[in-house]
């Protein structure tokens, strides 16, 4: 069976982390080919919120790591199939262009494919307060099939660490894609705690 062909995309708002998590997870399982898109701006909260390595580490954690300004690339196209894609973190500007299709930039076009395909694309929207313009935004790219999760931490599963949210957040984003032997969140049970 051919390995499962996921996008992930790290856009620059806050929760780089979150990123390096999901594409360490993947990079776990032998049947996900992980396909990283990094915006200029990640680059920078990558750095400010991990450190210098960031990128390094990433770029190990995944099949491949495509420039973000290569709209030329495989992943660009939707004759080339993927699973679907996770956006993690995903800035208001991100959510933006996705929303209005202003697919000028490989991350941006990428999702724009992955709505005119039809496949799963998962938004880990990232912004506090938000105005109306960045729920309008949701609501728009809702409507157009992705789904919006803002990484929101599980209070009642009781998490100690920072490290234990953003497992948690990474886990259950990547449940939404419903990949085959992928890492998965563990469910809420009321005899575990
Ligand atoms: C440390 C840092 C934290 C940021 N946090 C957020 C955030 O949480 N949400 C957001 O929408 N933008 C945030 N921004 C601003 C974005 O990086 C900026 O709007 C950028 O243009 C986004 O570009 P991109 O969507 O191409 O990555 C942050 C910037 C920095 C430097």
């Amino acid at each position: 069976m051919s390995r499962q062909r996921v996008v992930l995309g790290i856009s620059g708002a806050s929760g780089a982390a979150i990123g390096v998590r999901i594409a360490e997870l993947l990079g776990q399982s032998p049947e996900i080919e992980t396909h990283l898109v990094i915006s200029p701006a990640a680059q920078k909260t990558l750095a400010i919120e991990i450190g210098p390595d960031a990128v390094a580490h990433l770029e190990r954690c995944v099949a491949k790591r495509h420039p973000s300004d290569d709209i030329g690339t495989e992943i660009a196209s939707g004759s080339v199939p993927t699973a679907g894609m996770i956006v993690a973190p995903c800035s208001m500007r991100t959510l933006s262009g996705i929303a209005c299709g202003i697919a000028d930039n490989l991350l941006i076009r990428t999702a724009d494919v992955h709505l005119k395909e039809r496949r799963p694309l998962i938004l880990v929207a990232r912004e506090s307060p938000l105005h109306l313009g960045h729920l309008r935004a949701m609501a728009a790219v809702t409507e157009f099939g992705a789904i919006v999760a803002p990484p929101v931490p599980a209070f009642y599963l009781r998490p100690e660490r920072l490290s234990d949210v953003v497992d948690q957040i990474a886990l259950r984003t990547i449940d939404l894609l419903r990949l085959r032997n992928a890492p998965r969140a563990r469910p809420w049970s009321t005899s575990g705690h």
